[in-house]
């Protein structure tokens, strides 16, 4: 928990901010973004300062055929220093496809919850973990990160509530058993609320203080930013944010939009924090993102601009002062 000022006084702490727009955001769209399009936002996403970019994933082109191209994509990104580029797999084959094509990362997924993770991944949760263990094995041989990706950690749109120590039960599985590096609690139909989020944070840095853990919010009842405000309270440092408020998982009643990367980079800059994002850059990465998905997209940063940024005040605006001056003074 933070001390004085509380978590609305930055202070100049880092807070990382992954990137998952070309995964998350992209694998609902109906429109396949091209290839060399979406090589150019991820080296984009670099250079605005994006020090993790969840690339692609290595799924079945059936189920997500807009992500069809990711060995193409993984391939011809230009690399740079200190970026780790990470890809969703589901299973080993997925995970082979993605070391051959350069994946620093994988981030392994599974839901917390039954229902979900059968209609997003065909298995049951212990066929799933099966796959997975090996997927872990196959990791540690080639020297490549492993982090989990926990869908509906707080909440299911099929079940409902999801119990503590049923998120805590499938982490513990990931971290105890094969070593997962990181842990990320996924809010994959926007279910969340702050206090929830702060007594799940608090309970999983408590019990494994040692595993770098990733909060992830989609904004779909609005509750996004007020989220990532409970997770920072109860100590949280890393947060999957997503290019112009673009995603939702396609097996997930209700899904919708993450929460979005220039949005919260944007509100944690006013508050003082360091996100090392140049906004300026991002914003800029984002307004390519309407002509390419065929639809506006939800940030409303790229539709407001940031704060600061002034407009233009009426042509008249000097006769309307002299206007004003002219009036006589209202009796007191
Ligand atoms: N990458 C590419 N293709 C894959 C694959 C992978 N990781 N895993 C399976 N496939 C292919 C198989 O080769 C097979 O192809 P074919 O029909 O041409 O022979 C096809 O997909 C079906 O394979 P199967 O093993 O029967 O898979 P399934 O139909 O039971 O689906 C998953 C299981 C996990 C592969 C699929 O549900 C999936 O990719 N889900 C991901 C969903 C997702 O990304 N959701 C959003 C992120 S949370
Ligand atoms: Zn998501």
């Amino acid at each position: 928990m933070n001390a004085a000022g509380g978590v609305w006084q930055g202070g100049g702490r880092r807070i990382a901010l992954y990137e998952v727009g070309m995964r998350d955001g992209l694998q609902a769209e109906t429109a396949f973004v091209p290839t060399d399009e979406k090589i150019a936002l991820i080296d984009a996403l670099a250079d605005a300062g994006m020090r993790k970019i969840e690339a692609t994933a290595f799924v079945s082109p059936q189920a997500i055929p807009a992500l069809r191209d990711a060995s193409a994509v993984l391939r011809a990104i230009g690399r740079r220093p200190g970026v780790i580029y990470s890809a969703l797999v589901p299973n080993a084959g997925g995970a082979e496809r993605a070391i051959d094509a350069g994946a620093d990362e994988l981030n392994l997924v599974m839901s917390a919850s039954e229902s979900h993770n059968l209609a997003n991944l065909k298995m049951t949760r212990a066929q799933s973990f099966a796959a997975l263990s090996g997927v872990g094995l196959i990791a540690r041989q080639a020297r490549v990160r492993v982090n989990i990706s926990l869908s509906c950690s707080f909440g299911c749109p099929m079940e409902g509530d999801m119990s503590e120590a049923t998120v805590l039960d499938g982490c513990a599985r990931f971290i105890e058993q094969f070593g997962a590096q990181g842990v990320t609690l996924c809010d994959t139909t926007g279910m969340a609320y702050p206090g929830q989020v702060f007594a799940l944070t608090c309970a999983l840095r408590a019990r494994w203080p040692g595993t770098e853990l990733t909060l992830h919010f989609h904004d779909t009842r609005g509750m996004g930013l007020a989220n990532v405000m409970a997770a920072i309270d109860a100590g949280a440092t890393r947060f999957d944010v997503s290019l112009g408020g673009l995603g939702g998982c396609p097996y997930a009643p209700g899904a919708s939009g993450n929460v979005c990367s220039e949005g919260i980079a944007h509100a944690l800059e006013c508050m003082g924090y360091d996100t090392g994002i140049d906004l300026a850059l991002l914003i800029a990465a984002a307004q390519r993102l309407p002509a390419l998905v065929g639809h506006a997209i939800p940030s409303q940063i790229v539709q407001a601009g940031r704060r600061l940024d002034v407009h233009p005040p009426p042509s008249d605006l000097d006769a309307i002062r002299a206007r004003a001056h002219a009036r006589p003074r209202p009796r007191a």
